[in-house]
């Protein structure tokens, strides 16, 4: 732990809700080359003992374990937060994100897609608004975003297609829906074709990119989404096709899941401890 005052003074304060795939990682990046910069000021999980693992290997960072929302926010530790990172789940974004940003903090949103409802998503950006936050999206387990972000006026067409292996979607509410069994997936099957609005209800939490893609393109509306079901596979792969006045841009990652979580690519990891170091650092900064 740093013990000098005026360290502590210039750290950047923040605190993690969920510590799994995404949480810890970030919480091991943020206790080991970004301690000089970051503060680690509490962790808040439904399951506490994914909090206890996170903290027992954590060496500059003693941060307190919360498992209740309500005492969680409501602790001295919280006051001092400056920026929550959620690397939990869509429902823990939708109940919380719109007290964290009432208490004024900046949130890294990483279970993007419960932005695709429309009437969270309303509330968010008028609570935005009013409480003058930021809310930083990572480019997660996708590339391209940069560049879907300045062609966005003149976009007449945008496609992703996600493949998985069935496994990495079984627990998705689209099998329960169409009454499919994961298991009877034997070959590579296109089994969804549909809005990102759509891709999101079904597919919750594997396509948050479809969202983040809709969003900072031409609106989950209108950004199409395939997903293929394919068992010969152990990647996430995700294929984007944007067509418009400008060109067109086509972004293919092949990711490997994360180790501990199959449905998390470990891109989508990587690229939220660069947000991360991004918001924290001062300096020169690519691609942003
Ligand atoms: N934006 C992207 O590209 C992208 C990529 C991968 C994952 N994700 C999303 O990020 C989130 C985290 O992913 P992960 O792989 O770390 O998941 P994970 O399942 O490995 O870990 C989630 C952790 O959050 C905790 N949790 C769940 N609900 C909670 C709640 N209501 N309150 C507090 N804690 C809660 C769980 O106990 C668990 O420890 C998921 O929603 C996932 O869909 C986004």
């Amino acid at each position: 732990m740093h013990k000098d005052p005026l360290l502590h003074f210039m750290r950047k304060k923040i605190s993690i809700i969920g510590c799994g795939a995404i949480g810890s990682e970030l919480a091991l990046s943020v206790d080991g080359d970004m301690a000089k910069n970051v503060a680690l000021l509490s962790l808040f999980d439904i399951r506490p003992d994914n909090a206890e693992t996170v903290k027992s290997k954590l060496s500059n960072n003693d941060p307190p374990i919360f498992n209740d929302f309500s005492d969680y926010i409501n602790s001295e530790s919280f006051k001092d937060v400056e920026l929550v990172i959620e690397a939990a789940s869509q429902n823990a974004l939708t109940s919380y994100l719109n007290q964290l940003i009432l208490s004024k903090k900046d949130v890294l949103v990483m279970s993007v897609g419960a932005f695709a409802n429309s009437e969270f998503f309303s509330e968010v950006i008028k609570n935005v608004e009013d409480n003058d936050v930021n809310i930083y999206v990572p480019s997660g387990a996708i590339a391209g975003i940069d560049a879907l972000k300045s062609v966005k006026n003149s976009i007449s067409y945008v496609t992703l297609t996600t493949t998985k292996n069935p496994n990495s979607l079984k627990d998705s509410p689209f099998f329960k829906n169409n009454n499919l069994a994961v298991d009877s997936i034997k070959k590579r099957t296109l089994i969804f074709e549909g809005s990102a609005i759509e891709a999101v209800q079904n597919f919750p939490a594997n396509v948050n990119v479809a969202a983040l893609l809709g969003l900072a393109g031409i609106g989950v509306e209108k950004t199409k989404v395939n997903v293929i079901a394919d068992p010969s596979i152990r990647i996430n792969k995700h294929e984007i096709k944007v067509i418009g006045k400008f060109g067109e841009l086509i972004v293919r990652v092949k990711n490997i899941p994360s180790s501990t979580n199959p449905k998390t690519s470990y891109l989508a990891i990587l690229s939220a401890i660069e947000c991360l170091r991004s918001i924290t650092t001062k300096g020169i900064k690519y691609g942003t």
